[in-house]
């Protein structure tokens, strides 16, 4: 039996609209374009099949029926390279010195570029004309954006022969970008629309590079700042122009036609470039694009081959960041809301503010010392901050501004959700609802329990979940595993196929793997770490249970207060039975022979790190967080976050801490690449340089 097609057709257009949302307008795609291809490729034959269904606004009839779909792939022939970060004028003096290190003594000159929030550029120019704009990708390989890079004004379709002979092949890289006018004019247009907002400049640009129809993308109005050639060549070698330095790429692309920013300026020593950078961080928004920070480049191309790149980012060069960016705006309310374990976070209601790259309408208040201590009230001015340019903080109140009669905000006495009284425990920060039967915990206890980092359970968010709630049909997460499609379909805006897709995920998600479920389960304290370290060493939920505190406790990664509190919810009666629910529902509770299996496979991975400390900073290619730790744990070695004297290697990936360098570099402790990190794995060694010298003794 086949579905009805008007239903998955609609269907299928409302998650392509969601995901061109998420693309286009977010910047951050949910699914692969090899998903959202696939959801087009339905809908096209769906289509096809029943010609009578197509509708104006059908996303296949938008462009010449052009979905935006994957942009092809440009292999950089000269690698893109990101760069390290230097958060504060230290570790700027901190970089600087080890230049001057690295130079011999001989300090350089420096040339200081504004660093352009946009999104980085390469433009190959072959025999004079333009032929293709590439994306940065992940540094190898990008997106070929040709066509919607040409629409940009400030990129040149040919370089003139009047001026230079002409390079047989021409790279020049830089950045494209959305000017603060042109995203006011782009919302502007949005609202009049009747569209949603676009969030941010940078995010637009993203978007609008991605659009499959070009004419879309001159609509944006993009503009472009070259900062680096790439690759020149002259067929004539001996018409090809001086370019030893920095600064004579920058005023040769500028001479073909190519624009270059008018603040790059050149010192001869990190005092004033430290200086330049503060001037730049106070005017920041003088300017009509944004910028997050100055970068600072040696000049001289010779001292740049000298000093080096490392595995991803050079040497020669570093993105002095901007601290977090601070605004005003009215603290409109203060609302509380209840969390899964009962925690009352107060919480600010804020005049919609952009600060930091997005607008801010709400932030934490944390608890209600905090907000005593800020003594924020309904009504005042306040400044709100982006703490670590993510999570937006609200300072405290401009207290020149408050009203006359303001009074203090009074912490509620009563749960927002159950009527039930809110309690701080004595030495508690944390004020809670106790209430067992509170909605607000319910919801949030479920929602969290299909979360990402828990069951991960698609199409279970915190909406879903309180139309599940509000309808009876699940009191607790192992109510989920009894649910049906028809039970699902009755719910208000829950089609057919939906519905269907949500019981098939439910059910997928009896098999995730037990540390998973032991996190879903919300048990206070513990959380994806602890689960991991308790697992690795029961391997079943069974086992766990049967586990007293000491057993717990002694559990590498599990302190006491985790195996306390897990110990004590696995006795309740009421959870026992929640397990249970769970075991008949078939989720997968561990694997019994996972003990013996895991003691042969430690025994066949040679212990080349044994005893050894090897720390690990930013990210590297062939690895994520967890099996970077895995790698050196598996050997026998330890993977601590910071670099101490007993550190053996520091481990330098891209956007690699400049902190963790310095202090590395300062206790002598050998940094090494990913490469050199893989030979290390493998055979305990660390590359030659790092020989001890011989002992003068012996
Ligand atoms: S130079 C090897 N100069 O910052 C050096 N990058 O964090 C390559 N950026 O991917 C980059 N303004 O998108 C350079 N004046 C500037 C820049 C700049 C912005 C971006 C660029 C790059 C990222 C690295």
């Amino acid at each position: 039996m086949t579905a009805d097609p008007a239903v998955r057709i609609a269907d299928l257009r409302s998650q392509i609209a969601h995901h061109n949302e998420r693309y286009h307008t977010l910047d951050d795609p949910e699914i692969s374009d090899a998903d959202y291809d696939d959801l087009a490729r339905e809908l096209r034959a769906l289509e096809a099949e029943h010609p009578d269904l197509i509708t104006p606004d059908s996303p296949t009839q938008q462009v010449g029926g052009a979905i935006v779909t994957a942009f092809d792939a440009v292999e950089h022939d000269v690698p893109m390279m990101s760069l390290d970060n230097a958060m504060d004028a230290d570790e700027l003096t901190a970089w600087a010195e080890r230049v001057v290190k690295g130079l011999d003594g001989t300090t350089p000159t420096f040339v200081c570029e504004l660093k352009f929030d946009g999104l980085a550029m390469s433009l190959r120019y072959e025999g004079g004309e333009y032929v293709q704009a590439a994306t940065r990708g992940d540094g190898r390989t990008g997106e070929n954006v040709t066509a919607n890079v040409a629409t940009i004004d400030d990129v040149p379709d040919r370089i003139g022969a009047e001026v230079d002979p002409v390079p047989s092949l021409l790279e020049v890289r830089g950045e494209v970008y959305m000017s603060a006018s042109a995203f006011e004019r782009l919302n502007e247009r949005a609202e009049a629309a009747g569209d949603p907002p676009f969030v941010n400049p940078r995010n637009s640009a993203a978007g609008s590079l991605r659009q499959k129809d070009p004419a879309k993308t001159a609509a944006r109005e993009l503009s472009f700042f070259s900062y680096q050639v790439g690759q020149v060549r002259f067929d004539d070698a001996s018409t090809a122009p001086d370019l030893a330095t920095h600064q004579s790429e920058l005023e040769y692309i500028a001479r073909l036609g190519f624009p270059v920013n008018e603040h790059v300026r050149a010192f001869d020593s990190i005092t004033e470039v430290a200086a330049h950078c503060a001037y730049w961080q106070e005017h920041r928004h003088d300017l009509d694009y944004e910028i997050d920070g100055v970068v600072i480049k040696v000049d001289d191309l010779a001292h740049r081959d000298a000093l080096g790149v490392t595995s991803r980012a050079p040497r020669w060069a570093i993105a002095y960041k901007f601290p977090p960016e601070e605004r005003t705006t009215t603290l409109l309310d203060i609302q509380v809301s209840v969390g899964r374990t009962g925690r009352a976070t107060p919480f600010a209601v804020l005049e919609p503010v952009f600060v930091g790259g997005s607008t801010v309408g709400m932030a934490t208040l944390h608890n209600r010392e905090q907000v005593q201590v800020k003594d924020v009230r309904p009504g005042d001015v306040v400044v709100v901050r982006k703490a670590g340019d993510v999570i937006p903080e609200v300072v405290g109140p401009v207290l020149d501004m408050r009203a006359a009669d303001s009074e203090p905000w009074q912490f509620p006495d009563d749960c927002p959700a159950c009527g039930n009284p809110l309690v701080q425990p004595e030495g508690e920060a944390d004020t809670r609802c106790f209430a067992p039967d509170c909605p607000a915990q319910r919801n949030q206890k479920l929602a969290y329990f299909a979360s990402r980092g828990a069951m991960d359970i698609e199409g279970l968010g915190e909406q879903m979940v309180e139309k599940l709630a509000d309808a009876g049909l699940v009191k607790d997460a192992a109510d989920l595993y009894s649910l049906t499609a028809e039970q699902l379909v009755e719910l208000e805006r829950v089609g057919e196929t939906s519905a269907r897709n949500l019981v098939d995920e439910i059910q997928r998600s009896t098999s995730r793997p037990l540390p998973k479920f032991l996190t879903a389960l919300g048990i206070r304290h513990l959380g994806p770490a602890a689960s991991g370290a308790m697992t690795a060493a029961f391997h079943t939920l069974d086992e766990i249970m049967s586990k007293s505190v000491e057993d717990l406790a002694a559990v590498d990664g599990v302190g006491g207060v985790i195996a306390s509190t897990v110990h004590e919810w696995f006795e309740q009666d009421s959870n026992q039975a929640f397990i249970e629910k769970f075991r008949a529902a078939g989720v997968n509770f561990g694997d019994p022979d996972a003990a013996a299996r895991a003691a042969e496979a430690r025994a066949a991975v040679p212990q080349t790190l044994d005893g050894r400390t090897v720390v690990v900073t930013g990210t590297l290619s062939g690895f994520n967080r967890e099996e970077t730790a895995d790698a050196i744990t598996s050997r026998g070695g330890k993977s601590p976050g910071s670099v101490s004297k007993k550190t053996f290697a520091l481990v330098a990936g891209e956007s690699a801490g400049a902190s963790k360098l310095t202090k590395a570099e300062s206790l002598d402790v050998p940094v090494i690449d990913e490469a050199e990190f893989l030979t290390l794995l493998e055979t305990g060694e660390l590359p030659d340089r790092f020989e001890p010298a011989p002992d003068p003794g012996s």
